[in-house]
C-alpha cells in the first residue's frame, strides 16, 4: 500500500499545486525579548488592566521563569492566574483540566490573553486550551476523523503568546497541537491556522537551565524537522485543493522553507555539542534557538514526514520524549530509507551538517550524513543507542507498530519523499532497533 499524495482524491481535482503561503505569528527573538513581553501583548491589542491566563509546568514555577514573566506583566499593567499542571507528552484528559481551570475561573468566555512557557507540552497545551475556550466543545471534536469528528476550528480566540524554554519542538510557531489520545493508544495533532500562536517570544536566557539530556533531546526534534523539511516533496509535486481554505497545513517543500532549513541545519549541528556540555554557553544556547525556529519554520510549514510518524506511536505507547524518539528512528528512517529519494539533496545535506564531501560520488555522500549524524549522537552521550535501549522494544512489538503508523499517521506519511508500505515501515523499526552497540 502506498499513499496517494492527493488532498484527499475524491473531493479535489487532480491537478499539481502552484501555490504556496507562508504563515507564521509575530516572532520576537533575542536575549531579554521577554522583557519586550508587555510590548508584544500591547500589539496584539491587549490593554492595561487585562486578565490572562499563563500555562506553564511547575518545573518553570521552580526555576523562577514563571514569576519573571509575571513581573513583566506587572510591569505592564497586566495580570495573570498561572496554571502549573501541564503534563509531559499531554494527554486529552491532561489538557481538559487546563480548559476546566479556565472555565471554571473565567466562565464560557475565558481570559483576555493566553501565554504558554515551557517546552513543546505546555506549549500544546496552551495552544488547545486557547482554540477550545473559541471554539466550545472538547479536543476530540477537533481531531481528525477516524480518531475524532474532524470539525474544522473557525475562530482562533483571545491573543496567545507562547515562549519556549526547550530549543526544540517549534510548537510556538506550528499550526499544531500534538495530543496523545489515550483510549486508542495514538497520538494526534489538532491541524489548524486558528490554533497557531499569535507571537513567539524567544529568549535565550529562558533555555540555559534546561539540563544537558533534554538540550540533546529537544535539538534532536529541532533537527529532525530541518531535516524532514529540507527532504520533503516540493509543493507543486502534491495536488492542489480545490478551495485554499483546504490546503494542508503541511503542503511541502518552497523556496522560503529551504532556506531556512539549510541554515537550521547549520545552526543546530554545529552548536549542539556546545550547548549540551556547558549550559550556560550562551552564544550556543541562542544560536540552537534560532535553529531551533528556522527548523521549525522550515519543517513545520513544509511538513514532517516518515520519522515523525514512526515517532508517534512509539511516544504513545511508551511515553518516551519525543525528541529522543526521533533521535533513535532519524538514521534507519529519514537518513536511510529516505535517502534514495534524491541522493543529490542528501548529499548537499551532508555538507550543511559539516562533512568534507571533497572526493566522494553522489550516492557515497548521500549516505555519509548517517555515519555523520550517528557520531554526533555518540559525542552528546545522552541519547539511547536504538529503539530497543530506548523503550525495550523488540521484535515482536514492530507489527503492531507498523500498522499503528500507517494506519493514524496519513497525514505525514503523505508528505514522505520515498512512498512506503507497512512492511517498509516494519523494516525501518527494525533497523532502528540498534543504532550502534550499546555499552555494557
Ligand atoms: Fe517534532
Amino acid at each position: 500500500m502506498s499513499y496517494d499524495r492527493s488532498v484527499s482524491a475524491p473531493e479535489h481535482e487532480l491537478e499539481a499545486e502552484t501555490v504556496w503561503n507562508l504563515q507564521m505569528p509575530q516572532i520576537r527573538f533575542g536575549r531579554d525579548a521577554v522583557g519586550e513581553l508587555g510590548h508584544q501583548l500591547a500589539e496584539l491589542g491587549v490593554t492595561d488592566g487585562a486578565h490572562g491566563l499563563l500555562v506553564t509546568d511547575e518545573t518553570l514555577v521552580d526555576l523562577g521563569h514563571a514569576s519573571r514573566v509575571r513581573e513583566e506583566l506587572t510591569a505592564a499593567g497586566l495580570t495573570a492566574d498561572v496554571y502549573d499542571g501541564v503534563e509531559r507528552e499531554p494527554s486529552i484528559s491532561a489538557v481538559n483540566e487546563c480548559i476546566e481551570f479556565v472555565r471554571d475561573e473565567q466562565g464560557p468566555d475565558g481570559y483576555d490573553f493566553y501565554l504558554g512557557l515551557g517546552g513543546g507540552s505546555a506549549l500544546d497545551t496552551a495552544k488547545t486550551t486557547r482554540a477550545i475556550i473559541a471554539n466550545g466543545g472538547e479536543p476530540l471534536d477537533y481531531i481528525a476523523e477516524p480518531t475524532g469528528s474532524g470539525e474544522s476550528l473557525t475562530e482562533t480566540g483571545n491573543p496567545l503568546v507562547l515562549l519556549p524554554t526547550t530549543a526544540g519542538t517549534g510548537s510556538e510557531i506550528s499550526p499544531v497541537a500534538i495530543l496523545s489520545v489515550e483510549e486508542k493508544g495514538i497520538k494526534e495533532g489538532i491541524s489548524s491556522n486558528h490554533v497557531r500562536a499569535d507571537a513567539a517570544v524567544l529568549d535565550p536566557t529562558l533555555t540555559t537551565t534546561l539540563p544537558a539530556d533534554v538540550t540533546a533531546k529537544t535539538a534532536m526534534d529541532a533537527l529532525g524537522h530541518a531535516i524532514e523539511g529540507y527532504t520533503t516533496h516540493e509543493y507543486d509535486q502534491l495536488l492542489r485543493a480545490a478551495d485554499p481554505g483546504d490546503r494542508p497545513v503541511y503542503a511541502g517543500r518552497t523556496p522560503v522553507t529551504e532556506m531556512f532549513s539549510e541554515k537550521a541545519i547549520e545552526l543546530l549541528s554545529g552548536n549542539v555539542r556546545r550547548a549540551v556540555n556547558n549550559g550556560d554557553d550562551l552564544e550556543a544556547r541562542e544560536n540552537m534557538l534560532q535553529g531551533a525556529l528556522f527548523g521549525a519554520i522550515a519543517g513545520l510549514t513544509a511538513g514532517a514526514s516518515l520519522c515523525h510518524a514512526m515517532a508517534y506511536p512509539i511516544g504513545n505507547r511508551y511515553h518516551t520524549y519525543h525528541g529522543e524518539t526521533i533521535a533513535v528512528l532519524t538514521p534507519a528512517s529519514t537518513l536511510g530509507y529516505n535517502a534514495a529519494s534524491d541522493p543529490e539533496r542528501f548529499a548537499r545535506l551532508a555538507e550543511l551538517f559539516g562533512v568534507d564531501t571533497t572526493g566522494m560520488g553522489t550516492r557515497e555522500a548521500a549516505d555519509s550524513i548517517k555515519e555523520a549524524y550517528l557520531d554526533l549522537q555518540q559525542d552528546l552521550n545522552v541519547l539511547p543507542s536504538g529503539l530497543a535501549e530506548l523503550t525495550g522494544v523488540g521484535e515482536d512489538d514492530l507489527d503492531w507498530l507498523a500498522e499503528r503508523t500507517v494506519e493514524t499517521q496519513k497525514r505525514l506519511l503523505r508528505c514522505n519523499p520515498r512512498p512506503v508500505t507497512k512492511d517498509d515501515v516494519r523494516d525501518i523499526f527494525a533497523d532502528a532497533l540498534y543504532n550502534w552497540q550499546p555499552e555494557g
